[in-house]
């Protein structure tokens, strides 16, 4: 009888006789269900916007499991049986909310919402676990929950917008141990009242989800033989296998029918999330019905763990702490491992990744696994099943073996009680003396440092170290008996063993010349591959990792290093720098083992973040002002919020994927597809050639320029698009898009053009129109003669940043009647998509109806840089007249949208002896990439940025180089963050210069009011405006900026291995608002329906929209009693029933659209003012209702559209903020944690704080990201490789600043403004250069701290690159400051002696 397969998802039952075994599960959900909460980010297990939860039953025990997975990588043939809870499973706005979503919605936790289902299922699986758990009963209303696994709940999710903060908040809202004051602002209760209490927040525990339904469960208990049967769930007919032993695994291996065929063993498939599957596989092998695979055995000789069992199990397993039995040694070595394994990935990778799995890619695929690492030193061994034998062999030859092929099976891993390796291991025991050992100590460390401490980032080295240390009666000496050293990660084939470093310690006592010998023989070891990116950085970590283990053992280390206790205003208190690292040892080690604490205090991995907020509302435009929770916000929550994807697919719907270059500059002779199983699922291309009669080949055209939609015969730039593939899915297109091979031929073109030096040797520029081209302030050469010091040609390079919206481009058009066609598409502005897609096709533009409803994340990438993908959208169906859609995925979103403007800076300038400056000039080529796009406005906005200080005078030559890289567009704040950088650079380098204190040098170069109208000449408003010097003043205040300078020097100066910076940077931002249209009608129910030109990006343009109509409209009653916030909705951007929508960026979108709307409400006032009057004197007062319904019955028209244009006396205006950051660097690992962050922005009198305040926490996180992390690279040729969640590392939970606080400053009064407020979207992102330049002054202590007494003068004189990563922090603190400091250390006992 033919299986089928049968599982729940959120309560219903779904049975499938035919599967496609590729097919994955949010694939499933996504296409074949009416579940949409499950979102595509990434499709390879690095960002949870996919995370489901998962539950599974046993028939005989009756335990339902559950635990979060990524559905992206989960294939759905293994979830036979299981049932599966989507964020719409636990609430829906059918049947309630869960208290998840409301808390979301509450504590404003989510934007553009694309994120948030993700997030909800990962709190949802944190909160159900630890509920399991036997820990006492929490108060009513909270969860069993702690503090700090709240915060980690969603350690491994992404989220662009919020900046994390609010959502940890919601986490731990949840958690008894917090103090609910201490949590963010929420609808929930007035900040500073005493009602912050769990009564008034949605109750935990008061809505049951039903995780695992009955009729599945009798269905299991019914239809099987229990034992036997149960895990025999295999699919054949499907060409999925699930043997239940080994022998059956090789009879289907041997068969016939197998071994022609392309057939893959699995077990969780997160494999494929590392190593992407371009083709099909024939026939599926789930491992997991195999018993013997799953099995966990303790024996006297240590513990097994069959190689399907996952890391989340084996964490738990090792992490038991009933173990009475165990030494103290052994379970110091378990939990060990155990704590490290919880770094691996994140919980909804782990809880599907199996150690067997991970294993395999390690000696098969060369993969940088944290667990070869760890279970190498501690002496594991590994039982292997060949196609002939089975065999038992130590891990580390397991590892050093040939790639072993696809039919050898690991069966099991085991892990023995470290005493007895270390004992029996006869190490070198002639070595040693003959004293007799008093004491024997195991120590085992672990060390990881990667990108982001709590996993979730591939480490740059892994290590563990294994030692069994003696300590001797008479002399007290620790002497090393045995010791296992292994090391991973750092671009080596596999994890190794420092084999002769081991030797060589081996009898010896630590002292620092013993440390420097094995310091050089690991040198000779630890030798990354060729090409291996931070190859010095990595070696060099290695024998960072040595040091930090052996240095508590430093026999001539007779001091401890002191540390230091912070005061209440440092958040360092209570900070540990764990970045990755892992360390401790056992508690019976002699004393000096717990010098330990004070080298590596960076122990805590709790993270305990805190913050605080402080708003100042504003009353007199009530409901504006208020800072009420975003409008469909509970939508976005439980997943019912429809994004572009989320819309059903029409019949006959196609889907289509890119094929891009590789070469930047070739003639493309031809494309042909390789014969595979995916390209054979291909139903056509599209290309220049599909292009209408009429048409033009084009795939953006707006007021700055026009580009080709393919590229025909020449390509110009790697990533540029050749054509689309059309498949029957969109999994089909992509994989064939794939099987691409494009013929490039270069035959007598010119080279390249590759830097923006080769496109100022070529002459290669965009022309900036001069009404875009930026004034010079003052005479440049009066300037520097005034000065006393000079500073001549000093160089600044700064890179690119890509947008990483969560939701990739997509689009999705329909062919109409009559050459119509209805393009929906994510985009930022509509207006182009239906101008160039009109163009593209040779249609009018009313034949092209462009309907955007909301977008998951722009960034400014949804902008021009989404036309291209609706209009081949558009071209593909026009063209097939079918229904055609387009899903970008990552890599190919990230290789051709291009991101922020690279630049080279040249900068000379002239200042006095007290730090002012008298003159800058500045020269900036700016890399635009192959076309236009937006980057004329750059020099303009940079040039705004830059002039945030008072030069003096000011000259500049900017110029827009055009090169043959991908295009660059306006990414959040485009040239203003550029902008800022420099200025603060420059800044930095004059105090340097100087060698004085670089805020004293900020201080003095502030405008005054007077300057600051000479360079913001018309923006500036009155003088009681300019708040930034207040601002300031008041910051550091608050921030106890001066206290806490003096503490970070005293704990510098007791702290060699960690150093603190701290640094004040202020904001001036210039914005300019544009002409926008705003419809408002009112039904005949009283409801209303308001259309504007912005669009709904997650900035909360809705929100305020829909609170600036309830205001103006509720002015008919001055009382303001008629409450119309809730008859309003805001709908979709439709380019036919609104037009000249423009272009949703600038920052200022929001409150343009606020004004628009304002205007058309007046105008409804005005008609409907008499006709109230009247009735009102006939009636008394009325309602809303009566009169909307008199003034249908006397035909006034209840329906105003205006187009707002602003005066030019306002058109832009001078936005102020400062930023005060601490930040703590490890000197051994180059890691840097931010310890706090206090923020003021005014906002004047904000349209909706809860909004603003989450536009300036996100902007800050999404500014950490461009200073501090993200490493945007491409190769020779341009292309970019920094292309998935694997390679460009976005700021996590666990990168944000551990202390952050913001305030909101309501300056007033602005006449100008939309009801004076003012905008918040980009100008705060800048601020985050306070952490660039605090992580600068504490490698300036660094490098104090290590420098040689001749030269000392270099400490301060370097450039600390954009994103300040951890190789770049660590290159510059000193490679080698270990050896510096041994040898110091050798050197002083020497003398002494
Ligand atoms: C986003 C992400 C982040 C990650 N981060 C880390 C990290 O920081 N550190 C780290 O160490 N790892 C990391 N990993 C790797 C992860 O641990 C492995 O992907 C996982 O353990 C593989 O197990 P699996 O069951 O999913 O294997 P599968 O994907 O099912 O299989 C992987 C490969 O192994 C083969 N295979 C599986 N089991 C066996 C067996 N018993 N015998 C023979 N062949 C077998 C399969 O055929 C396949 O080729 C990460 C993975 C992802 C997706
Ligand atoms: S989409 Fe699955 S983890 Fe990103
Ligand atoms: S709200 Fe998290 S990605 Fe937008």
């Amino acid at each position: 009888m033919a299986r089928k397969l049968v599982f729940a998802v959120n309560g219903e039952r779904f049975e499938l006789a035919q599967v496609d075994p590729s097919t994955t599960l949010l694939e499933f959900l996504r296409t074949q269900t009416r579940f949409r909460g499950p979102k595509l980010g990434c499709g390879e297990g690095g960002c949870g916007a996919c995370v489901v939860l998962l539950s599974t039953y046993h028939p005989v025990n009756g335990q339902v499991k559950e635990f979060s997975i990524s559905s992206c990588l989960t294939l759905l043939c293994s979830i036979n049986f299981c049932s599966v809870t989507t964020s719409e499973g636990l609430g829906n706005s059918e049947d309630g909310f869960h208290p998840i979503h409301e808390r979301f919605a509450g504590f404003h936790a989510s934007q553009c919402g694309f994120c948030t289902p993700g997030m909800c299922m990962s709190l949802f699986s944190a909160l159900t676990n630890a509920d399991k758990t036997s820990r006492p009963e929490p108060p009513g209303g909270f969860s069993k929950i702690t503090k700090t696994e709240a915060e980690k709940a969603i350690a491994g999710n992404l989220c662009r917008c919020t900046g994390y903060r609010s959502i940890v908040d919601v986490c731990k809202s949840f958690a008894a141990n917090v103090d609910l004051e201490d949590l963010g602002l929420n609808t929930f209760w007035k900040k500073g009242n005493k009602d912050a209490t769990v009564c008034r927040l949605p109750r935990h525990g008061h809505k049951r989800i039903c995780t695992f339904p009955e009729f599945l469960k009798s269905e299991i208990k019914s239809s099987m033989d229990i034992l036997d049967n149960f895990k025999n769930m295999g699919l054949p007919e499907c060409q999925w296998y699930r043997p239940t032993s080994i022998e059956e695994l090789y009879e289907l291996l041997n068969s016939d029918a197998f071994l022609e065929s392309h057939v893959k063993l699995v077990v969780g498939n997160t494999g494929s999330g590392v190593y992407k599957e371009n083709d099909l596989y024939d026939k599926y092998i789930d491992l997991k019905g195999i018993p013997e695979l799953s099995v966990i055995r303790r024996d006297s000789g240590g513990v097994s763990f069959g190689a399907a069992v996952t890391i989340s199990m084996a964490i738990e397993v090792l992490k038991q702490k009933n173990e009475s039995e165990l030494h103290s040694n052994e379970r110091l070595v378990f939990s060990k491992i155990a704590d490290h394994m919880d770094k691996v990935a994140t919980p909804f990778i782990r809880n599907m990744a199996s150690l067997g799995g991970n294993l395999i890619m390690a000696q098969r695929s060369q993969f940088a696994s944290d667990v070869a690492t760890i279970l190498l030193a501690a002496g594991s061994t590994i039982c292997l099943q060949t196609a002939s034998e089975r065999l038992v062999l130590p891990l580390e030859e397991f590892l050093q073996r040939p790639p072993c092929d696809d039919r050898t099976v690991l069966i099991n891993i085991h892990i023995p009680f470290s005493t007895s390796v270390m004992e029996s291991s006869s190490g070198a025991k002639g070595c040693i003396d003959s004293e007799p050992t008093k004491e024997a100590n195991i120590l085992f460390e672990t060390y990881r440092a990667a990108p982001r401490p709590l996993g979730n980032a591939i480490a740059y080295v892994n290590s563990a170290f294994l030692a069994h240390v003696t300590s001797y009666n008479i002399s007290g000496d620790l002497v090393i008996h045995n010791i296992h050293l292994a090391f991973g990660a750092y671009g080596s084939e596999h994890a190794v063993r420092a084999r002769k470093v081991e030797n060589f310690l081996v009898g010896k006592s630590v002292t620092a010349s013993v440390l420097l010998g094995a310091i050089k023989l690991l040198k000779e070891t630890i030798i990354p591959n060729e090409h291996t990116p931070h190859s010095r950085y990595r070696s060099s970590l290695a024998i960072a990792f040595l040091f930090k283990f052996f240095q508590p053992l430093l026999k001539d280390l007779s001091v401890p290093e002191k540390n230091v206790q912070m005061s209440v205003s440092s958040a360092a208190a209570t900070i540990e720098n764990s970045n990755g690292c892992i360390s401790g040892f056992a508690d019976d080690l002699p004393r000096r083992a717990s010098n330990v604490k004070q080298l590596d205090q960076a122990n805590n991995p709790d993270l305990i973040l805190s913050s605080e907020q402080m708003v100042e509302f504003c009353k007199d435009y009530h409901p504006v002002g208020d800072p009420i929770k975003k409008t469909g916000v509970e939508l976005q929550a439980s997943g019912e919020a429809i994004y572009v994807d989320d819309i059903p697919s029409p019949k006959y719907c196609l889907y289509g994927a890119f094929v891009n270059s590789t070469r930047p500059l070739a003639h493309i002779k031809g494309i042909k597809f390789k014969s595979t199983s995916s390209s054979q699922k291909a139903f056509t291309f599209i290309g220049a050639d599909d292009i209408p009669k009429g048409g033009q080949n084009v795939g953006l055209s707006c007021q700055y320029g026009t580009e080709s939609l393919f590229a025909h015969s020449l390509t110009e730039c790697a990533g540029q698009p050749l054509g689309i593939v059309i498949a029957e899915t969109q999994r089909q297109a992509n994989m064939a898009a794939k099987q691409a091979d494009v013929q490039y031929c270069t035959e007598n073109l010119e080279p390249p053009i590759l830097s923006v030096e080769d496109a100022v040797r070529r002459s290669s520029f965009f022309k900036v129109p001069p009404f875009l081209c930026p004034q010079k302030v003052g005479d440049l050469s009066k300037g520097m003669a005034e000065a006393d010091h000079k500073i001549l040609s000093a160089e600044v390079k700064l890179g690119s940043q890509y947008y990483f919206y969560m939701e990739t481009q997509t689009a999705l058009a329909i062919p109409d009647e009559d050459n119509c066609i209805l393009v929906y598409t994510s985009t930022q502005c509509p207006e182009i998509a239906q101008g160039t897609i009109a163009k593209c096709l040779g249609i009018p533009a009313h034949n092209v109806r462009v309907i955007t409803r909301r977008v998951g994340g722009g960034f400014g990438g949804k902008g021009p840089r989404s036309v291209p993908v609706a209009t081949a959208c558009a071209l593909a169906a026009f063209r097939l007249r079918r229904p055609v859609r387009m899903y970008l995925d990552r890599k190919t979103d990230m290789i051709m949208t291009g991101g922020r403007h690279p630049m080279h800076i040249n900068y000379s300038v002239g200042f006095k002896a007290d730090g002012k400056i008298t003159a800058l000039h500045v020269d900036i080529l700016v890399n635009a990439g192959i076309t236009a796009d937006v980057s004329i406005i750059i020099p303009c906005n940079m040039v705004s940025a830059l002039k945030k200080y008072n030069w003096g005078a000011l000259s500049f030559d900017i110029r827009l180089c055009k090169t043959n890289f991908s295009t660059k567009s306006a990414m959040r704040g485009p040239g203003e963050v550029q902008g800022t950088f420099i200025a603060e650079s420059v800044i930095e380098h004059v105090a340097s210069f100087l060698s004085i204190d670089v805020n004293s040098v900020r201080k003095k170069n502030l405008h005054t009011y007077d300057s600051l109208m000479l360079y913001y000449e018309g923006s500036t408003g009155d003088a009681p405006e300019y708040t930034l010097p207040t601002m300031i003043d008041e910051l550091a205040s608050s921030a106890s900026y001066f206290d806490r300078l003096e503490i970070i020097r005293h704990f510098n100066s007791c702290n060699k291995w960690r150093k603190r910076g701290i640094s004040l940077v202020p904001v001036v931002y210039q914005v300019v608002l544009r002409p926008t249209p705003g419809k408002v009608s009112i039904l005949t129910d009283g409801s209303i329906v308001v259309e504007v030109g912005g669009i709904e990006i997650g900035q909360g343009l809705w929100t305020k929209v829909k609170q600036m109509t309830a205001f103006a409209l509720g002015q008919l009653w001055v009382d303001g009693s008629q409450n119309l916030l809730d008859r309003v909705r805001i709908i979709q951007a439709d380019t036919l029933s609104l037009v000249q929508g423009g272009l949703t960026a600038g920052s200022t979108t929001s409150e343009a659209s606020c004004e628009a709307v304002r205007l058309s409400c007046n105008v409804l006032v005005d008609r409907l003012k008499s006709l109230k009057q009247s009735l009102e004197d006939k009636t008394g007062s009325i309602s809303w209702d009566t009169l909307i319904f008199q003034a249908n019955m006397q035909s006034v028209n209840l329906s105003e559209s205006t187009y707002w244009v602003p005066e030019d006396a306002s058109i832009s205006y001078l936005n102020f903020g400062a930023a005060i950051s601490e930040v703590e660097v490890d000197v051994l690992t180059g890691a840097t944690i931010i310890l706090r962050t206090d923020l003021v922005y005014d906002c004047g009198q904000s349209l909706n704080p809860a909004v603003d305040l989450g536009q300036i926490e996100g902007a800050f996180v999404q500014g950490i990201g461009f200073f501090m992390c993200e490493e945007y690279l491409e190769n020779s040729d341009g292309l970019v490789i920094s292309d998935g969640t694997w390679t460009y590392k976005i700021p996590t939970i666990d990168t944000i600043p551990r202390q952050f606080n913001v305030k909101l400053l309501n300056s007033g009064h602005h006449e100008k403004r939309v009801l004076s407020s003012k905008a918040s979207g980009e100008p705060p992102l800048v601020l985050a250069s306070s952490i660039h330049s605090a992580t600068r002054e504490a490698i300036i202590a660094a490098r104090m701290e290590f420098s040689s007494p001749t030269g000392s003068d270099s400490s301060s004189s370097f450039r600390l690159e954009v994103p300040a990563t951890m190789p770049v922090v660590k290159e510059l603190c000193g490679l080698d400051n270990v050896e510096k400091y041994l040898k110091n250390l050798v050197s002083s006992h020497q003398v002494k002696a």
